[in-house]
């Protein structure tokens, strides 16, 4: 099946912008000719700027590059404003609730009800150009609403997953140094409400002295705490706002928002993007990688929370001119249909999930998609982790009619859209590959000289250019931006930009994304760090050490197993006594705490002790490999207890 290539039904894109490999291979080459030309021909193109740029890439002060300096825009009008003139009556934003309900907004409701929530961030919390604002919110239209209003303003958003704790939404906060927090009282999943406000509040109980306000949307209604002077009501406020509000035209390269994301060591990252080449590369995308054209409509199924709910259900959708659908509910609720009872409503075009979502689907409901009339489709996206080939094929045949074009996308939080996708109407597909590099975008698997590995052969992800939408820094820790991407890979004398995956090419040029070559684990297409959750671990006072690697699941592509030696109690022949269930319960009620529950153990092993090299380093490939149930093969008699292994081995089959 892998070698099979399947090739686009071409009728279904007579107006794609790259329609076959011809003119994906000439604008390739426009780009190999003329790197910055080619560049400027679309910013003048797509942006519609205030200023125009004078100069187009500065790479003065690298890795730190600047895009299109000199020129001025602002966000909020690219994406609404601007489409007042030639699609005001069309649906920007159809919301459906966790219950069904449905709220619709055209491109002019969205553009009054940005302007208002923009006026109230301005007036009554005195938010302004550079300010940060911390968004924990619920999948309903007024998270979208307060990005673009505080792109309005210039200032920088910093969206926190809903499923984030209160300590890790303050951290964030803390981090940042937010000076206002937009909220929820909650919202509604799987047919009842579910709270956010509490873990605001619970949040705010110390350190956060940046904090001025909290404003506090009301959707489901329920109790909540008012703490007076704190806390204000979004639904009172905004009925004395104006709907017209002067837009703060920022620099390009001014910060759109921060988003935080996992790295190899316990403290996340603020991920900071730029206006002009972020807002410039998630409308291209858009374009090329999803062929939305005007009368479109688009579901991605992302949370607001990640990186691909800012690029592919607001940024990219909006600046593009689309209808960009968003759901406030789970796709399995109230049955395996709901995702396709509303492609067949919505008649969505483009429908756009991971893989952990596509396996779930087809192992709840494997016969639902056939109930529903799905010829709307034309393209079928995933991202986040490797798609495996059987749900690839069941994505392919039973969701896509063996007719729409799948684009396995890979990109991450720091690329800020598309690097490496098939486009629909060109690209010949091998399933389960994300196949080459965008336009523009020199994505290259190299090992760390800068050479090509042999076919096959795993190397480095690495974008050896740089690109509009990259990263730009990491919000107060530049050093630690040079050292996390620029650091493992050089290419004619210069870093290069690694991405922390391994990759392997094979004979026709096709890129297969591996994994990720660093400590970082993929829980159904979110990135987590071993080191966060080992240090949420070693808060218990029972825990002496601990090591957490990640071990293939069948429905989250990686699951969290961690290794735990306990201080006190007797650890020779442990199995799963009421004791070990105790403290795995304890576990995972200290990691919800100070991470989420998305970071909560799949299964944790209570060992003697962990197995080290004579330096004190855990080794890790060992304990993946013993995690998995491979068969050690590797040499472990230089280890400085080399005894473990075997220990660890027993307890981990027997368990
Ligand atoms: C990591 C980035 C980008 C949005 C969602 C996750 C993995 C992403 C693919 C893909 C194989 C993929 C990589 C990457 N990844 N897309 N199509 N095939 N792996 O964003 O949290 O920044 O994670 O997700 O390992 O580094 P993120």
């Amino acid at each position: 099946m892998t070698d099979q290539i399947f090739y686009p039904h071409k009728e279904l894109f007579p107006n794609s912008p790259i329609r076959n490999m011809c003119e994906y291979d000439e604008l390739v080459e426009k780009f190999e000719n003329d790197y910055e030309g080619t560049w400027e021909a679309f910013a003048r193109e797509k942006i519609d700027w205030y200023k125009p740029f004078d100069r187009v890439l500065n790479e003065d002060d690298a890795p730190f590059y600047k895009w299109f300096e000199g020129g001025e825009l602002n966000v909020a009008y690219q994406c609404v404003g601007r489409h007042l003139a030639t699609r005001k009556n069309k649906a920007a934003i159809i919301f459906e609730g966790d219950n069904g309900d449905q709220r619709i907004l055209t491109y002019r409701e969205l553009y009054y009800e940005v302007n208002k929530m923009a006026n109230l961030f301005r007036n009554q919390f005195d938010i302004k150009k550079g300010d940060r604002v911390v968004l924990y919110m619920p999948m309903i239209p007024e998270a979208a609403i307060a990005m673009l209003a505080c792109a309005k303003l210039g200032a920088i958003h910093s969206v926190v997953f809903g499923g984030f704790s209160a300590e890790a939404l303050r951290d964030r906060i803390i981090d940042a140094e937010a000076k206002l927090v937009v909220t929820a009282d909650g919202a509604f999943r799987k047919g009842k409400p579910y709270m956010l406000k509490p873990i605001v509040d619970k949040a705010l109980e110390s350190g956060c002295e940046s904090v001025q306000a909290v404003c506090v949307v009301e959707r489901n209604g329920e109790e909540i705490h008012w703490e007076p002077g704190r806390d204000y009501s979004y639904n009172e406020l905004i009925k004395n706002e104006s709907v017209q509000c002067e837009p703060e035209i920022v620099e390009a390269e001014h910060p759109l928002f921060l988003l935080y994301t996992s790295g190899s060591t316990g403290k996340p990252k603020g991920v900071q993007h730029s206006t002009a080449g972020y807002i410039l590369w998630a409308q291209m995308t858009m374009e090329w990688v999803f062929d939305v054209q005007d009368n479109d409509t688009f579901w991605c199924t992302a949370d607001v929370g990640w990186i691909t709910g800012h690029t592919y259900i607001v940024y990219g959708p909006l600046a593009a001119g689309a209808t960009t659908v968003m759901f406030e509910g789970v796709m399995t609720f109230p049955d395996a249909g709901r995702a396709w009872k509303m492609v067949e409503e919505y008649q969505i075009n483009q429908f756009y999930t991971a893989p952990t979502a596509i396996r779930l689907l087809h192992k709840m409901g494997q016969d639902e998609p056939a109930k529903y009339d799905l010829s709307s489709l034309r393209v079928l996206g995933t991202v986040g982790e490797p798609i495996d080939p059987p749900a690839w094929k069941w994505y392919y045949e039973a969701v896509g009619g063996s007719r729409c074009s799948i684009v396995d996308t890979w990109w991450q939080t720091e690329t800020g859209g598309h690097m490496i996708s098939p486009l629909p109407a060109a690209t010949p597909v091998k399933p389960a590959c994300a196949t080459f590099p965008l336009p523009g975008i020199k994505a290259e698997v190299i090992n760390p000289d800068g050479s090509k590995p042999e076919v096959g052969e795993q190397g480095l992800m690495c974008i050896t250019k740089p690109w509009p939408s990259m990263i730009r820094t990491i919000w107060g820790d530049p050093e630690r931006f040079k050292k996390s991407y620029f650091g493992d890979a050089v290419k004619d004398g210069k870093p290069v930009y690694f991405s922390g995956d391994g990759a392997i090419v094979d004979e026709d040029g096709y890129i297969t994304i591996t994994g990720r070559t660093d400590d970082v684990i993929n829980v159904s297409g979110h990135r987590m760090g071993t080191a966060e959750v080992e240090s949420a671990i070693k808060k218990h006072p029972n825990v002496a050490a601990v090591a957490v690697v990640g071990k293939p699941h069948e429905i989250k592509g990686e699951g969290i197993f961690a290794y735990v030696v306990l201080k006190e109690v007797p650890v020779d022949k442990r199995d799963e006594t009421a004791e070990d269930l105790e403290m795995v319960k304890e576990i995972n009620a200290i990691i919800k705490q100070e991470i989420g529950a998305i970071a909560m153990c799949d299964a944790i092993a209570f060992v003697p002790d962990l197995p080290k090299t004579r330096s004190g380093k855990v080794m890790r490939r060992l304990l993946r490999a013993i995690a998995k149930g491979d068969t050690i093969t590797q040499d472990t008699s230089t280890l400085e207890n080399p005894a473990i292994v075997g220990e660890i081995e027993a307890i981990v089959s027997g368990g």
